[in-house]
């Protein structure tokens, strides 16, 4: 896998005010258009270590994800921007942010559209893997461009992540908590778990697993008790995905 490019933003366009987070829309110096996390955002750079670990690993087992950049923001972007909030948003985030392609002219996934069972059944698999609560009937977290389903906004996945202020915890722990598929907007479209499993098993290796988050750049990893280098941190990462990797109780019967 190639590290992610890293772009630098030359214009703020507009927030995404519907985002919780506050995203935004960008425009790089590579004259693409981006979606951006920002690191400064309320929930802590964490959020932008989950987005890349599953974003990149929904593209590894064929899932349609955004390709991702690293997104680098000057202070003069955010001295001129009029609204406060935003800039105040911008002023935290000078530095390394993270960007997806912005998909012009897509729109939400509403639920009722026909969505193949082998695309279903690997959104599925995915988020039952990375823990990932945020693709629910309310927010779906998925979008529809040029008639295919792209997976977007992983940044709730990891959860195991957010106990970490205290020392990185035991990876066993994150391996046998299971996984509730009740409010997932495509379970009833997966078809049959046991199949994709069999099939994702071939494909996700814990070599697999150590590539994606080898790209996280460091400008993301805040050290923690006992993981003070960004090389310990990916470590912990790898160590959590294999464990969870070596079991299955997270996965929906
Ligand atoms: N790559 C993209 N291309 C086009 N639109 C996008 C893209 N990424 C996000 N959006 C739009 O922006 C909205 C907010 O993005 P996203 O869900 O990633 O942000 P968030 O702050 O994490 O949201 P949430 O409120 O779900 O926590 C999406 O619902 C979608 O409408
Ligand atoms: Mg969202």
């Amino acid at each position: 896998m190639s590290p992610l490019e890293t772009v630098t933003v030359t214009r703020f366009v507009t927030p995404l005010r519907e985002g919780g987070s506050l995203p935004g829309v960008v425009e790089g110096d590579d004259l693409g258009t981006y979606v951006c996390k920002f690191r400064g955002a309320g929930q802590g750079p964490r959020v932008l270590v989950a987005e890349v670990v599953v974003g990149e690993l929904a593209r590894a087992i064929g899932l349609d994800a955004p390709r991702q950049v690293v997104l680098d923001l000057s202070s003069e972007i955010a001295r001129y921007e009029a609204d406060e909030e935003v800039q105040d948003l911008l002023t935290a985030s000078t530095g390394l942010n993270l960007g997806s392609d912005f998909l012009p002219g897509s729109f939400g996934y509403d639920g009722q559209t026909g969505i193949e069972s082998a695309v279903a059944g690997r959104v599925v698999w995915l988020d039952a893997f990375c823990a990932n609560v945020d693709r629910s009937w309310r927010n779906p977290n998925l979008l529809l461009w040029n008639g295919a389903l792209w997976v977007i906004d992983h940044g709730a996945s990891l959860y195991f992540h957010h106990a970490w202020p205290g020392g990185v915890g035991d990876p066993a722990r994150f391996a046998a908590q299971p996984w509730d598929p009740a409010d997932h907007v495509l379970v009833g479209r997966a078809g049959d778990l046991a199949a994709v499993d069999a099939e994702l098993t071939a494909l996700v290796t814990p070599e697999l697993l150590a590539e994606v988050v080898a790209l996280v750049p460091d400008a993301f990893l805040d050290p923690v008790p006992g993981a003070g280098t960004p090389e310990e941190l990916r470590a912990a990462y790898v160590a959590f995905l294999v464990a969870r990797l070596g079991t299955r109780q997270w996965l929906p019967a």
